[in-house]
């Protein structure tokens, strides 16, 4: 009441009745903000988080509410994610909020914020992975130096923890320094030389994998971006035997302010000596393509299953750069139909992850999956296909599995 009567006189709209001022349907932190923020923003938005201001207590949302309005209705935040409504995956309740949700934030910001009933302070989710049994870190703690443009790619030999043919079945980042740590690629290199593509020999001490980021003989065995649940299989897992190289490649972003961040980041598996379907991630998508200066441009590719099996598609990380803005990825079926398995609208290249379907898709044997890109080349030259932050990519890379 005290708070209602304070606003309504700094505003200049009191009335003869204070009672007047209190708008029943203007939403309030307490009974419908702060559950949404709770569950959708203060991963990122707490003290010492990713994200610019914390919201995990209303005194300090309060002057935040505008931005946040404004930042929701120009679909900045929650950074973009892909669209459920093309195919349901696990957390998109958490990633993309619903147009009411988003409304609701809106009149709460408009209608002055108000608090309703205190609560207390809010707690970041924090979801970790069940029957965890191995932990790997990054070996070496590394001190983090990132290029003039905040970047660093680096990258490390975990020790290999399995002494047996070993399915993980579950993985879920340790995240040792959350306001550097940007991405992270966890590989396996079946040669065992990894970082030869970086022209590395000694690595005693990690080495810088901006280019390439993957090496030609690497399997991808999982890709996290920050706000991203434990990736969990239920009867599958990948395989990983004792003698293969586990890399782990670190992306941190850095403030000026956060340079020289010492980071150990790492990982926990759920493993497995036997699983009922055993699962890869392999990219797919177009190469060679070039996006000419000032132009919006697509990059497009089809893929024919034409393998005598039916691939059982159990999840996607989509991958472009910096001038992506749009996503899809599509099954064209027998009968004609189509099946979306990844659609994104808007485009952030520092919040990329792995979406695990609610319901795995098959990929029939004969039919053929499309994926398009879209980019707008805002500079002034030519952008061709490659690894570099400043090239373009378009994948689709994707967990599968044929039996
Ligand atoms: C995955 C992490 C993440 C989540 C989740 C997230 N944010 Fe952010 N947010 C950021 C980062 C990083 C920045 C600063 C860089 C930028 O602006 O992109 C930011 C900046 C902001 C800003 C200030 C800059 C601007 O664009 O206006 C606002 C306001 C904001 N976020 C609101 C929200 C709201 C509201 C939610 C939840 C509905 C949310 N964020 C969820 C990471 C996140």
């Amino acid at each position: 009441m005290l708070v209602s009567l304070l606003l309504a006189c700094a505003t200049g709209t009191a009335t003869d009745s204070a009672d007047a001022q209190i708008d029943p349907s203007v939403p309030t932190w307490g009974a419908d903000v702060a559950p949404i923020v709770e569950r959708s923003c203060s991963g990122c938005h707490h003290e010492g988080g990713l994200g610019t201001g914390d919201f995990t207590t209303y005194a300090a949302a309060r002057p935040m509410a505008g931005a946040m309005a404004s930042a929701l209705g120009a679909s900045r935040m929650p950074p973009p994610a892909m669209d459920p409504t093309c195919r349901s995956y696990v957390g998109h309740e958490r990633l993309v909020l619903t147009a009411e949700e988003t409304a609701l934030v809106t009149a709460w910001a408009e209608g002055g914020a108000p608090e309703g009933d205190p609560i207390d302070a809010l707690t970041p989710p924090s979801i970790s992975l069940d029957g965890a049994d191995v932990e790997v870190t990054l070996p070496i703690a590394h001190t983090v130096a990132p290029d003039t443009d905040g970047n660093e790619y680096h990258c490390q030999v975990l020790e290999n923890p399995f002494t047996e043919p070993t399915y993980i079945t579950g993985f879920d980042v340790l995240v040792d320094q959350p306001a550097v740590v940007h991405h992270t690629l966890l590989a396996i290199d079946y040669g065992g030389d990894a970082g030869a593509g970086s022209g590395e020999s000694d690595l005693t001490d990690g080495w810088d994998c901006r280019n390439p980021i993957a090496e030609d003989d690497w399997g991808i065995l999982h890709a996290w971006a920050p706000g991203m649940e434990p990736t969990a299989f239920e009867d599958g897992g990948l395989l990983v035997n004792p003698g293969d190289q586990i890399v782990l490649q670190m992306h941190y972003y850095a403030q000026p302010s956060d340079v020289g961040t010492i980071d150990q980041s790492g990982y926990r598996f759920r493993t497995a000596p036997k699983v009922t379907h055993t699962i890869a991630m392999a990219p797919m998508g177009p190469t060679g393509f070039r996006i000419a200066a000032g132009e919006v441009e697509d990059a497009t590719e089809d893929y024919l299953n034409d393998y005598n099996v039916d691939i059982t598609v159990y999840g996607v990380f989509p991958h472009m750069h910096t001038l992506g803005q749009g996503y899809e990825s599509t099954l064209q079926n027998a009968d004609g139909s189509t099946t979306c398995l990844a659609r994104a609208n808007a485009w952030d290249f520092g919040h990329q992850m792995t979406y695990l379907y609610d319901e795995p898709a098959i990929w029939h044997k004969g039919e053929t999956l499309t994926t398009r890109c879209t980019y707008d080349n805002t500079t002034d030259s030519t952008v061709t296909y490659g690894e570099g932050t400043n090239q373009e990519m378009c994948f689709f890379l994707f967990y599968y599995g044929v039996n």
